[in-house]
Protein backbone atom coordinates (compact mmCIF):
# COMPACT_ATOMS: atom_id res chain seq x y z
CA UNK A 1 0.00 0.00 0.00
CA UNK A 2 1.34 3.43 -0.84
CA UNK A 3 1.97 5.45 1.91
CA UNK A 4 0.19 8.56 2.49
CA UNK A 5 2.30 12.21 3.15
CA UNK A 6 1.67 15.50 4.83
CA UNK A 7 5.03 17.53 3.99
CA UNK A 8 5.31 21.50 5.45
CA UNK A 9 7.88 23.53 3.13
CA UNK A 10 9.24 25.68 5.59
CA UNK A 11 10.15 27.97 2.19
CA UNK A 12 12.47 30.95 3.63
CA UNK A 13 10.61 31.49 6.57
CA UNK A 14 11.40 30.85 10.55
CA UNK A 15 15.18 31.53 11.96
CA UNK A 16 16.24 29.25 14.55
CA UNK A 17 14.56 29.48 17.49
CA UNK A 18 11.14 30.14 15.84
CA UNK A 19 11.80 26.84 13.76
CA UNK A 20 12.48 24.78 16.90
CA UNK A 21 9.41 25.98 18.57
CA UNK A 22 7.57 24.81 15.72
CA UNK A 23 9.02 21.73 15.28
CA UNK A 24 8.51 20.83 19.64
CA UNK A 25 4.80 21.96 18.45
CA UNK A 26 4.53 19.50 16.13
CA UNK A 27 6.20 16.93 17.95
CA UNK A 28 3.71 17.39 21.11
CA UNK A 29 1.12 17.69 18.89
CA UNK A 30 1.55 14.65 17.19
CA UNK A 31 2.65 12.29 20.04
CA UNK A 32 -1.12 11.65 21.09
CA UNK A 33 -2.37 10.93 17.32
CA UNK A 34 -2.02 7.53 15.90
CA UNK A 35 -0.78 8.33 12.50
CA UNK A 36 -0.80 5.30 11.03
CA UNK A 37 0.26 4.81 7.46
CA UNK A 38 0.96 8.29 6.76
CA UNK A 39 4.18 10.16 6.85
CA UNK A 40 4.76 13.48 8.53
CA UNK A 41 7.49 15.87 7.36
CA UNK A 42 8.85 19.39 7.86
CA UNK A 43 11.37 20.95 5.33
CA UNK A 44 13.16 24.07 7.36
CA UNK A 45 15.88 25.90 5.87
CA UNK A 46 19.18 24.51 4.88
CA UNK A 47 20.71 26.81 8.19
CA UNK A 48 17.99 24.86 10.78
CA UNK A 49 17.89 21.44 8.85
CA UNK A 50 20.14 20.01 11.95
CA UNK A 51 18.75 21.35 15.00
CA UNK A 52 15.58 20.28 13.86
CA UNK A 53 16.41 17.09 12.70
CA UNK A 54 17.96 16.19 16.17
CA UNK A 55 15.01 17.68 17.53
CA UNK A 56 12.15 15.49 15.68
CA UNK A 57 14.54 12.40 16.06
CA UNK A 58 12.73 10.48 18.44
CA UNK A 59 9.06 11.56 16.84
CA UNK A 60 7.19 10.97 13.94
CA UNK A 61 8.22 13.76 12.42
CA UNK A 62 10.55 13.30 9.60
CA UNK A 63 12.61 16.39 7.47
CA UNK A 64 13.47 16.97 4.14
CA UNK A 65 15.69 19.24 3.04
CA UNK A 66 14.06 22.26 0.30
CA UNK A 67 16.97 21.73 -2.86
CA UNK A 68 20.36 20.76 -3.15
CA UNK A 69 23.43 20.97 -5.96
CA UNK A 70 23.63 18.75 -8.48
CA UNK A 71 27.43 18.20 -7.82
CA UNK A 72 28.97 15.78 -5.93
CA UNK A 73 31.54 18.48 -4.45
CA UNK A 74 33.53 21.20 -5.68
CA UNK A 75 33.83 24.90 -6.22
CA UNK A 76 30.42 26.00 -5.77
CA UNK A 77 30.27 28.74 -3.73
CA UNK A 78 27.15 28.81 -1.26
CA UNK A 79 25.71 25.50 -2.15
CA UNK A 80 25.08 22.47 -0.67
CA UNK A 81 25.67 18.92 -1.59
CA UNK A 82 23.63 15.92 -1.91
CA UNK A 83 26.32 14.57 0.94
CA UNK A 84 26.30 17.21 3.48
CA UNK A 85 22.53 16.39 3.62
CA UNK A 86 23.30 12.48 4.51
CA UNK A 87 25.73 13.74 6.83
CA UNK A 88 23.60 15.73 8.94
CA UNK A 89 21.14 12.10 9.06
CA UNK A 90 18.75 13.54 6.39
CA UNK A 91 16.95 10.87 3.49
CA UNK A 92 15.36 13.38 1.41
CA UNK A 93 15.46 16.16 -0.47
CA UNK A 94 12.61 18.29 -2.19
CA UNK A 95 13.31 19.15 -6.25
CA UNK A 96 11.89 20.99 -8.95
CA UNK A 97 9.88 23.43 -6.83
CA UNK A 98 8.13 26.15 -9.12
CA UNK A 99 10.22 28.83 -6.94
CA UNK A 100 13.28 27.30 -8.16
CA UNK A 101 12.20 26.91 -11.19
CA UNK A 102 10.68 30.45 -11.58
CA UNK A 103 13.62 32.18 -9.92
CA UNK A 104 16.55 30.54 -9.78
CA UNK A 105 16.21 29.42 -13.31
CA UNK A 106 16.02 25.92 -12.79
CA UNK A 107 15.55 23.42 -15.74
CA UNK A 108 14.24 19.94 -16.80
CA UNK A 109 17.46 18.81 -17.71
CA UNK A 110 19.40 20.30 -14.28
CA UNK A 111 16.58 18.89 -12.62
CA UNK A 112 17.01 15.28 -14.19
CA UNK A 113 21.18 15.82 -13.16
CA UNK A 114 19.57 16.82 -9.45
CA UNK A 115 17.55 13.82 -8.81
CA UNK A 116 20.08 11.55 -10.02
CA UNK A 117 22.52 12.86 -7.21
CA UNK A 118 20.25 12.69 -4.75
CA UNK A 119 19.20 8.71 -5.53
CA UNK A 120 22.82 7.64 -6.16
CA UNK A 121 23.46 9.29 -2.46
CA UNK A 122 20.48 7.15 -0.95
CA UNK A 123 18.37 10.44 -0.68
CA UNK A 124 14.78 10.03 -1.41
CA UNK A 125 13.33 13.06 -3.15
CA UNK A 126 9.93 14.64 -3.50
CA UNK A 127 9.86 16.05 -7.24
CA UNK A 128 7.30 19.15 -7.73
CA UNK A 129 5.89 19.81 -10.81
CA UNK A 130 2.90 21.73 -12.33
CA UNK A 131 1.49 23.72 -14.99
CA UNK A 132 1.24 27.84 -14.75
CA UNK A 133 -2.02 29.70 -14.98
CA UNK A 134 -1.94 30.10 -19.28
CA UNK A 135 -1.01 26.46 -19.59
CA UNK A 136 -4.53 25.61 -17.53
CA UNK A 137 -6.48 28.43 -19.14
CA UNK A 138 -5.29 26.90 -23.00
CA UNK A 139 -5.90 23.45 -21.76
CA UNK A 140 -2.31 22.57 -22.26
CA UNK A 141 -1.52 21.61 -18.37
CA UNK A 142 -1.49 17.93 -19.22
CA UNK A 143 1.13 18.19 -21.68
CA UNK A 144 3.05 20.11 -19.62
CA UNK A 145 2.88 17.88 -16.94
CA UNK A 146 4.09 15.21 -19.07
CA UNK A 147 6.93 16.75 -19.92
CA UNK A 148 8.21 18.09 -17.06
CA UNK A 149 7.83 14.79 -15.58
CA UNK A 150 9.08 12.45 -18.61
CA UNK A 151 12.16 14.71 -18.84
CA UNK A 152 13.53 14.69 -15.33
CA UNK A 153 12.66 11.55 -14.66
CA UNK A 154 11.83 8.66 -17.35
CA UNK A 155 15.67 7.88 -17.59
CA UNK A 156 15.69 6.50 -14.08
CA UNK A 157 15.21 2.81 -13.82
CA UNK A 158 12.45 1.05 -12.32
CA UNK A 159 13.93 -0.09 -9.57
CA UNK A 160 14.96 4.16 -8.84
CA UNK A 161 10.76 4.66 -8.31
CA UNK A 162 10.69 3.47 -4.60
CA UNK A 163 12.58 6.54 -3.69
CA UNK A 164 10.64 8.85 -5.69
CA UNK A 165 7.68 11.10 -4.18
CA UNK A 166 5.33 13.08 -7.09
CA UNK A 167 4.00 16.79 -5.85
CA UNK A 168 1.49 17.98 -8.41
CA UNK A 169 1.39 21.80 -7.42
CA UNK A 170 -0.25 23.99 -9.80
CA UNK A 171 1.60 26.97 -9.71
CA UNK A 172 -1.37 28.87 -10.00
CA UNK A 173 -2.34 27.73 -6.85
CA UNK A 174 0.45 28.48 -4.60
CA UNK A 175 0.45 30.92 -2.08
CA UNK A 176 -2.34 32.63 -3.97
CA UNK A 177 -5.54 31.03 -1.79
CA UNK A 178 -6.64 30.07 -4.99
CA UNK A 179 -6.66 26.03 -4.46
CA UNK A 180 -7.25 23.52 -7.80
CA UNK A 181 -10.54 21.63 -6.91
CA UNK A 182 -10.19 18.43 -5.77
CA UNK A 183 -11.61 17.11 -8.99
CA UNK A 184 -9.36 19.07 -10.89
CA UNK A 185 -6.70 17.42 -8.75
CA UNK A 186 -7.56 14.06 -9.02
CA UNK A 187 -8.05 14.14 -12.49
CA UNK A 188 -4.41 15.32 -12.81
CA UNK A 189 -3.38 12.84 -10.12
CA UNK A 190 -4.88 9.86 -12.26
CA UNK A 191 -3.50 11.34 -15.49
CA UNK A 192 0.24 10.87 -13.90
CA UNK A 193 -0.90 7.63 -12.28
CA UNK A 194 -1.49 6.67 -15.76
CA UNK A 195 1.33 8.28 -17.25
CA UNK A 196 3.97 6.06 -14.58
CA UNK A 197 1.83 3.39 -15.37
CA UNK A 198 2.15 3.28 -19.27
CA UNK A 199 6.19 3.59 -19.16
CA UNK A 200 6.73 1.29 -15.85
CA UNK A 201 4.08 -0.75 -15.20
CA UNK A 202 0.97 -0.80 -12.94
CA UNK A 203 2.45 -1.80 -9.91
CA UNK A 204 5.34 1.00 -9.71
CA UNK A 205 2.51 3.41 -10.70
CA UNK A 206 -0.03 2.09 -7.98
CA UNK A 207 2.97 2.51 -4.80
CA UNK A 208 3.67 5.85 -6.34
CA UNK A 209 2.66 8.45 -3.71
CA UNK A 210 1.45 11.54 -5.43
CA UNK A 211 0.96 14.68 -3.60
CA UNK A 212 -0.96 18.01 -4.09
CA UNK A 213 0.55 21.00 -3.37
CA UNK A 214 -1.36 24.60 -3.36
CA UNK A 215 -2.90 26.45 -0.94
CA UNK A 216 -3.79 23.68 0.82
CA UNK A 217 -5.83 24.23 3.71
CA UNK A 218 -7.75 23.10 6.82
CA UNK A 219 -10.53 23.88 5.27
CA UNK A 220 -9.98 21.94 2.51
CA UNK A 221 -7.31 19.34 2.89
CA UNK A 222 -9.85 16.44 3.81
CA UNK A 223 -12.02 16.96 0.43
CA UNK A 224 -8.69 17.20 -1.58
CA UNK A 225 -7.18 14.01 0.51
CA UNK A 226 -10.34 12.06 -0.45
CA UNK A 227 -9.82 11.28 -3.84
CA UNK A 228 -8.57 8.28 -4.60
CA UNK A 229 -5.38 9.15 -6.48
CA UNK A 230 -4.18 11.81 -4.10
CA UNK A 231 -2.07 10.45 -1.54
CA UNK A 232 -1.28 13.20 0.35
CA UNK A 233 0.07 17.04 0.31
CA UNK A 234 2.94 19.23 0.11
CA UNK A 235 1.74 22.52 2.06
CA UNK A 236 3.60 26.02 2.37
CA UNK A 237 1.71 28.88 3.90
CA UNK A 238 -0.56 26.14 6.32
CA UNK A 239 2.77 24.64 7.27
CA UNK A 240 4.07 27.37 9.32
CA UNK A 241 1.08 27.41 11.97
CA UNK A 242 1.47 24.33 14.22
CA UNK A 243 -2.42 23.60 14.85
CA UNK A 244 -2.86 24.06 11.14
CA UNK A 245 -0.39 21.64 9.83
CA UNK A 246 -1.77 19.20 12.54
CA UNK A 247 -5.29 19.76 10.79
CA UNK A 248 -4.04 18.77 7.82
CA UNK A 249 -2.29 15.53 8.99
CA UNK A 250 -5.26 14.95 11.03
CA UNK A 251 -7.77 15.48 7.52
CA UNK A 252 -5.85 12.72 6.10
CA UNK A 253 -6.70 9.67 8.13
P1 LIG B 1 1.19 27.08 -0.43
O1 LIG B 1 2.57 26.51 -1.01
O2 LIG B 1 0.59 25.96 0.40
O3 LIG B 1 1.58 28.26 0.41
O4 LIG B 1 0.34 27.43 -1.58
C1 LIG B 1 2.66 25.20 -1.49
C2 LIG B 1 4.06 24.93 -1.95
O5 LIG B 1 4.71 25.85 -2.48
O6 LIG B 1 4.56 23.81 -1.80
Amino acid sequence: MRSKIVAGNWKMNKDLAASKILANELVEGLKERSVENTRVIVSPTFVNLASVNELVSASVVEVAAQNMHQAKSGAYTGEISAEMLRSIGLNSVILGHSERREYFGETDALLAEKVNTALEHGLEVIFCFGEVLEDRKSGNHFDVVASQISNALFTLDASAWKHIVLAYEPVWAIGTGETATAAQAQEMHAYIRGLITDKYGVSIAQELSILYGGSCKPGNAKEIFSKEDVDGGLIGGASLQASDFIAIVDAIQ
